[in-house]
């Protein structure tokens, strides 16, 4: 308890501090990030095992993701989006092709409909509010990816875990807990870092509440 308030204050500093910065930017850099990035993507794709790639729909302050999704269909790959399947679940990941519905969930995220179907990822792009160079991961805060990677690992899968974010995102160093998940890489419209600490485990929940 006592060690834990100090890792969760810092998180919601930084999560202030990095919303601030990122609204500070306009919608034209988010659009040309965005392309910069999914071309990033793309080359790195080639190097990923194959098969569906979780991607995310781009809150309006977020690199633009649309690009992304074009460069992975292009590949002949299926995009997949996350869908919450409750407050402490993992994430449920449904095929997306464009045109198909989309409806808010809980925190207004456009998502899936249930009834789309439910793939498993081969690879996880996901967002975040801030990374570091040894694969911290700061998200907003409710544990999704952090419990869905968990899940997923859980179940023998290791899709790579991947950051999609601005250059500008990143700091010297994330306050991380041993619930946090770490990422493999970061896409950036500037490059693809690849993180020193990848594939370090995430441990027992408990000892982080
Ligand atoms: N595997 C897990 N099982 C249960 N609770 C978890 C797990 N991972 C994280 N949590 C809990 O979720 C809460 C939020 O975690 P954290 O602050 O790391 O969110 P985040 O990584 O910013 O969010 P997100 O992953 O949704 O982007 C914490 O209280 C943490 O204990
Ligand atoms: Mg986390």
């Amino acid at each position: 308890m006592l060690r834990e308030m100090p890792l969760r204050e810092a998180k919601a500093a930084l999560r202030a501090e990095m919303r601030a910065v990122r609204k500070a930017r306009g919608p034209l850099e988010r659009a040309a990030a965005g392309e910069a990035a999914a071309a990033r993507l793309a080359a790195l794709l080639d190097q990923l095992p194959a098969g569906p790639v979780a991607l995310f729909h781009a809150l309006p302050e977020e690199i633009d993701t649309a690009p992304a999704f074009r460069v992975v269909a292009a590949r002949g790959r299926s995009v997949l989006l996350p869908r919450q399947a409750g407050k402490n679940r993992a994430l449920e990941f449904h095929a997306f092709r464009p045109g198909d519905p989309l409806l808010p969930g809980p925190y207004g995220v456009l998502e899936p409909i249930a009834a789309a179907p439910r793939l498993e990822p081969a690879v996880l792009v996901l967002p975040l509010l801030a990374f570091d160079r040894a694969g911290g991961r700061l998200g907003y805060g409710a544990g999704f990816y952090d419990r869905t990677i968990r899940e997923l690992h859980a179940r023998g899968r290791r899709p790579p875990v991947i950051g999609f974010a601005f250059s500008f995102q990143e700091v010297a160093r994330v306050p991380t807990g041993p619930c946090d998940a770490r990422l493999e890489c970061v896409v950036t419209e500037r490059e693809v870092i690849r993180c020193a600490a990848a594939a370090v485990e995430a441990a027992d929940p408990a000892s982080e509440r």
